[in-house]
């Protein structure tokens, strides 16, 4: 497959291969009730997703990302400004490590402009693969004004959307589309719906499709042509389908009819998202203005409306939802709203790096009622030296060793236990300080392999046999 390169891409690669693992420092006055799922990480969304990994790992059902788009501009709240090449060694790393959070049914939607859009595709075809690829959603973000562009005007957005796994991966139907149809009749069963007449003009004429049917008056139905020496009209319906699904006829003479009934559950969700519905660019900035004083404290968030569009076709009621470029927090907004219209428990993680993480983004979710833990990325796992950091607490060290040796997420226990989980038949456990006769005697028995990660180790090599136990010894065989 051809792929795009660019100066500095292996490096970009290599380092995020390389991300030094850090902690997440909890800050209790600034998370808000306590609902902690709910997560909002404030540092470099690359070392963010590292140290949020082995958490959530396949887990994530719905991503959504609004990332610079490049503008050249320096906004007063980010840098929007990059060298091209920059821009995609920033981008390359952080969807690769997204992609890894993606539940097996989920989706990645990434919101750009023309600017990167077209070489942004060809990246997420290389790391999602091009036959996950879902639609190329267009927003319809302006509407007039711009009049001094020379050339031709843009009001558009593109909302990229990719499947982790496009076999696996189901959208839900659109619940708000407009019906245009007219579903003027109404079924023995209560059902309402349309006639649509089985003959077409348009579908291009075949001869094979072209027949009588006798109805059930008696009567014989033939393909209207309005110029029997040019047919362009035929039949819908091929003569064994005739045959089959006869009854499902609707013959009024001198047409036949099939009947459209009207769906219940939704539309099939499409990919124009008209600003009647979905919202502008300003709308955004106004609807944020009205949480904070009517000065809107962001340069462009998103609608709401659009991050719940999104949504609603993306989730179930308990999905996870995760945005690493939150910016001013619409995503975790458009959880809130969407929970309390369907009554679901969607739980958001969001990044963002800038200091406004405490003051726009946590401070707008938390005046919109939403509850949140609020962390900073911290102090790396291990020092250069590969000393363990002090600072760690046993169930952060649990879930990084769990994830570096079984490479799956580890849910947080109720309560906390020396035994952190049992993979594939294989007990691990972990030891604060060193593994002893008296420590191994109090270990939640396992019968089967053990593997005991502790600082030091005072059983023997027969011993240790005869248990069934693997020792690693913490920081060395864990780094
Ligand atoms: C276009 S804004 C997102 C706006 C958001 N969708 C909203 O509705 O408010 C992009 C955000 O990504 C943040 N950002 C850029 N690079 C980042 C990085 N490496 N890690 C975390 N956040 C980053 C910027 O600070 C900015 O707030």
């Amino acid at each position: 497959m051809p792929t795009l390169d660019w100066t500095g891409k292996q490096d970009a690669i290599r380092a995020a291969r390389n991300i030094p693992y850090r902690l997440l420092d909890f800050d209790d006055n600034l998370s808000c009730g306590d609902n902690s799922s709910n997560l909002i990480v404030q540092g470099d969304n690359l070392d963010a997703l590292n140290s949020l990994l082995p958490a959530c790992k396949g887990r994530v059902k719905c991503i959504y990302i609004d990332p610079p788009y490049n503008t050249r501009s320096a906004f007063e709240h980010y840098n929007d400004n990059f060298e091209h090449s920059e821009w995609l060694s920033l981008m390359y790393p952080r969807l690769e490590l997204l992609r890894r959070f993606l539940a097996d049914d989920g989706a990645i939607f990434i919101s750009i402009n023309d600017e990167e859009g077209h070489y942004l595709k060809v990246i997420c075809d290389e790391i999602f693969g091009r036959n996950n690829f879902v639609s190329n959603m267009i927003w319809k973000c302006k509407s007039g004004g711009a009049n001094d562009v020379k050339g031709i005007a843009c009001d558009t957005e593109s909302v990229l959307v990719y499947a982790k796994n496009i076999s696996t991966c189901k959208f839900n139907k659109d619940s708000g589309a407009q019906v245009t149809t007219n579903y003027n009749r109404t079924d023995a069963d209560g059902r309402r719906y349309s006639l649509d007449r089985l003959d077409k003009q348009s579908l291009g004429y075949q001869v094979s499709l072209d027949f009588p049917i006798t109805g059930t008056d008696g009567k014989v139905y033939v393909v209207k042509h309005k110029n029997p020496q040019n047919k362009v009209a035929r039949w819908r319906w091929s003569k064994e389908t005739v045959a089959q699904r006869y009854d499902e006829l609707v013959f009024k003479y001198p047409y036949v009819y099939t009947k459209n009934y009207e769906k219940t559950d939704g539309a099939i969700p499409r990919n124009l998202l008209v600003d009647e519905r979905f919202g502008r660019t300003r709308s955004g900035k106004t609807e944020l203005a009205t949480l904070f004083n009517n000065v809107s404290p962001f340069v462009f968030p998103k609608p709401t409306k659009l991050i719940n569009f999104l949504l609603s076709i993306a989730t179930d009621k308990e999905s996870i939802v995760l945005d690493a470029f939150a910016g001013s927090g619409t995503t975790a907004h458009a959880v809130i709203n969407l929970n309390a219209s369907d009554g679901g428990k969607r739980r958001f993680i969001l990044i963002e790096r800038e200091a406004y993480c405490e003051t726009i983004t946590a401070e707008r979710v938390r005046r919109v009622g939403g509850e949140f833990r609020y962390c900073r990325v911290g102090e790396r796992l291990f020092n250069e030296m590969g000393a363990l950091n002090p600072a760690v607490t046993f169930e952060q060290l649990a879930s990084y060793i769990w994830f570096k040796f079984t490479q799956t997420p580890r849910l947080a226990p109720e309560k906390s236990s020396p035994l952190i989980g049992i993979h594939e038949g294989t007990a691990y456990y972990l030891i604060r300080g060193g593994l002893t006769p008296e420590t191994l005697s109090t270990l939640p028995a396992h019968d089967g392999k053990k593997i005991i990660f502790a600082e030091a180790c005072r059983l023997s090599e027969t011993a240790l046999q005869t248990s069934g136990i693997t020792f690693k010894q913490i920081p060395k065989d864990i780094r």
